[in-house]
């Protein structure tokens, strides 16, 4: 269990994957948790496992496209220090072009989804008092290494993550004038059931909890852009400079990630 320097934290998309993890590491005695996902028997386990470690823990089916549902569950919040919002989706092109449908959910999801509960957490957070760090709360938004690459064989995902990457670091620094803080957090592959139906190489692939460990050290630093491991950032980087030409003839001769429900 990490030293959690903040008591009241809200987590989207704690049913599963990194966002479990998220909101095990944060589980100590005192924290007072807020999950949230949209499977009930998934979160229901979440919420029991953070219970055993120490934490108070309230669990609410949300599903995060629903903006006011997700202000409810802000504003029902007793304070709230930390928020990480951290639900999402992906999907990719399969080597074809990519549905519509799929799209339109990608963006829902990952960007107004987000949107959705970090936008209320913010106006919330600037009517709280400073810490002694001077910061009134922090919301955590978790895009991707794949926002730095616009990856032909998953546009819609690694557009949307480009988004609320670009979104929270730029805000970053005009809500610091309130007492604000965010952060974009980019992980590489994490071992998840997103993952798991990716046929292709995922180098440098982390565990759950070693994401949810970075990305805890990463706020506790401060970091506006919390990206890990570096290799995979760095071929993000390099990826995502290379001439666009280049990038659509490599993409056409590497496996693409799988169409949603393919
Ligand atoms: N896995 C990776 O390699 C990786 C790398 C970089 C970034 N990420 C990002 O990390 C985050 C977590 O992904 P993961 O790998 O942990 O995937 P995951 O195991 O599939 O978990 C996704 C979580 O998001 C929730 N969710 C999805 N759509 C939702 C909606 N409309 N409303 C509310 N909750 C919703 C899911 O809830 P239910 O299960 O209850 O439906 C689940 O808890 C995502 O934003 C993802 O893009 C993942």
């Amino acid at each position: 269990m990490a030293n959690i320097p903040w008591r009241r934290i809200a987590i989207t998309g704690a049913s599963s994957g990194l966002g479990r993890a998220l909101a095990l590491a944060c589980a100590t005695p005192g924290a007072v948790l807020h999950l949230a996902g949209r499977d009930a028997a998934r979160l229901a386990g979440s919420v029991e496992a953070c219970r055993a470690q120490g934490a108070t823990v309230a669990g609410t089916v949300l599903d995060v496209r629903d903006a006011a549902a997700c202000a409810a569950w802000i504003s029902g919040m007793e304070g709230l220090d930390l928020l990480l919002a951290n639900a999402g989706i992906s999907g990719g092109t399969g080597g074809q072009s990519e549905p519509a449908a799929q799209v339109r959910a990608i963006f829902e999801t990952n960007v107004q989804g987000v949107l959705n509960t970090a936008l209320p957490a913010l106006e919330t957070m600037a009517l709280q008092p400073a810490g002694a760090d001077g910061v009134r709360g922090r919301v955590g938004v978790v895009a991707s290494v794949a926002a730095f690459v616009a990856a032909p064989g998953a546009a819609a995902y690694c557009a949307s993550k480009a988004a609320i990457q670009r979104w929270a670091e730029a805000t970053d620094a005009t809500e610091r004038a309130r007492g604000l803080r965010l952060h974009a957090i980019c992980p590489g592959y994490i071992r998840t059931p997103m993952t798991a139906v990716n046929e292709f190489p995922m180098p440098f692939m982390m565990e759950p909890e070693e994401a949810a460990r970075r990305t805890v050290e990463g706020l506790k630093k401060g970091r506006t852009r919390i990206a890990y491991p570096w290799p995979t950032y760095a071929m993000a980087r390099i990826a995502g400079a290379l001439p666009l030409g280049l990038r659509a003839w490599a993409a056409s001769r590497l496996p693409a990630k799988p169409r949603q429900g393919s």
